[in-house]
């Protein structure tokens, strides 16, 4: 079996779908949902995704494909919100349990052997800088998934369609500061904490949204428009923006570039290295500058899961979070003075991976039990 995962539009597929006759093709029919960040399809043991929308398997599909391709229209660095969200939704491919491989924390494989992968972007006028960073980008998502990249492709198209400029916005004129929550795990995402922990370090009202509230891109990016500064708070999702941040970009994009604010960012990884947020925040520059936004600054903080956690608990435990209590403290300030923080990085303190890897490893395998246990009452 070969697998084709794309974005094309219909006059696009009718033009290339000779060359895929016997595929097994993944595109867009309009319900596929993003993923939660549940993590079930790791302690559900077997790599499926619990939405049952067509989209539950990929892991194994990938598994059983001899020849893989991905096709998506460049946006930003990496895929279309659509691609990423296969991609979101293909973790299972991968166990949840990690090692080091290439000198970084990753996930163990599920399945023996590489998957070399084709990935064509479809872009205009990219330049060498755009491709350089779509082929950092899968490079990153291949050794994440434990992959190969077996050929990177650019295709020339079309500019993609922007629709008007919703003037009002702009005479209204922006104001106030807008903390944008970009995780969908709603209570229990650690951007949550990050950004409430940089609300009260700023000590100034600042409103913040979360995507998890079942707002539009489009309510969502009418709330960006109105802000005079934005800090978006995103998860780092298979090396990249999760699929309902693109979709926030993409409408923000559409709407209201051109109409400048300061755009701040506060993303956090699951594993070790915060070092591995680097192309997300490559693609949150992209976006500004595409947009005309002025991009002032970042943290990225590393083994999230464990720093959202000791937030929210007790002072006394909080030692291997101190570095990311620091940078945040030193953002709010940056936020609250609308001044340049450039990017910042935060991995635990004196908390080793080693360690982390031990933690975290056998903490799978009592939330696996506990899955399993649940499905046998
Ligand atoms: C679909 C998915 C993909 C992920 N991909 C990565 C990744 O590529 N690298 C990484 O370090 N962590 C990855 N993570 C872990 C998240 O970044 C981590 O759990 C983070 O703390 C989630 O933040 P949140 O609670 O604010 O959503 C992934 C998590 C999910 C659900």
């Amino acid at each position: 079996m070969n697998l084709l995962i794309h974005d094309l539009t219909a006059a696009e597929w009718e033009l290339a779908k000779d060359d895929y006759k016997d595929w097994t093709v993944i595109s867009d029919n309009g319900t596929i949902r993003p993923c939660i960040g549940c993590f079930c399809c790791w302690t559900g043991g077997k790599g499926e995704c619990v939405f049952r929308d067509g989209y539950e398997n990929m892991g194994s599909l990938i598994h059983e494909a001899d020849e893989m391709v991905v096709m998506s229209r460049y946006t930003y660095g990496g895929f279309s919100s659509f691609v990423k969200n296969v991609f979101d939704r293909s973790i299972g491919y991968v166990l949840p349990e990690f090692e080091t491989a290439y000198g970084e924390m990753h996930h163990k494989k599920r399945y023996a052997g590489d998957r070399p992968v084709t990935f064509r972007f479809r872009g205009s006028a990219l330049t060498k800088a755009d491709k350089e960073k779509a082929r950092n980008y899968v490079a990153a998502v291949c050794r994440n998934l434990r992959g190969t990249v077996k050929e990177v492709i650019f295709d020339e198209c079309a500019p993609a369609k922007t629709g008007t400029a919703v003037p009002s916005p702009r005479s209204a004129g922006r104001s106030g500061i807008l903390l944008a929550d970009c995780s969908l795990r709603g209570k229990r995402s650690n951007t949550a904490v990050f950004l409430e922990k940089l609300r009260e370090y700023m000590d100034v009202p600042a409103q913040i949204l979360s995507l998890s509230d079942g707002i539009s891109p489009d309510e969502a990016a009418a709330a960006v428009s109105r802000a005079g500064t934005v800090v978006l708070g995103v998860p780092l999702y298979v090396d990249g923006l999760p699929s309902p941040a693109i979709r926030l970009m993409e409408a923000v994009k559409e709407k209201y570039s051109g109409d400048p604010c300061r755009i701040y960012a506060v993303v956090n990884n699951g594993l070790y290295e915060s070092r591995q947020n680097d192309n997300l925040l490559e693609m949150i520059k992209a976006w500004c500058s595409d947009c005309g936004f002025i991009y002032s600054g970042a943290l990225a903080i590393g083994a999230g899961e464990v720093v959202g956690t000791l937030m929210r608990g007790q002072k006394h435990v909080l030692w291997p979070a101190r570095n990311a209590l620091i940078r945040l403290s030193a953002l709010a300030k940056a936020v609250k003075g609308s001044e340049e923080n450039g990017d910042d990085y935060a991995d635990t303190f004196l908390f080793p991976r080693w360690l982390y890897i031990l933690i975290a490893n056998t903490n799978w395998q009592r939330l696996k039990k506990t899955a399993a246990r649940g499905k046998q009452r």
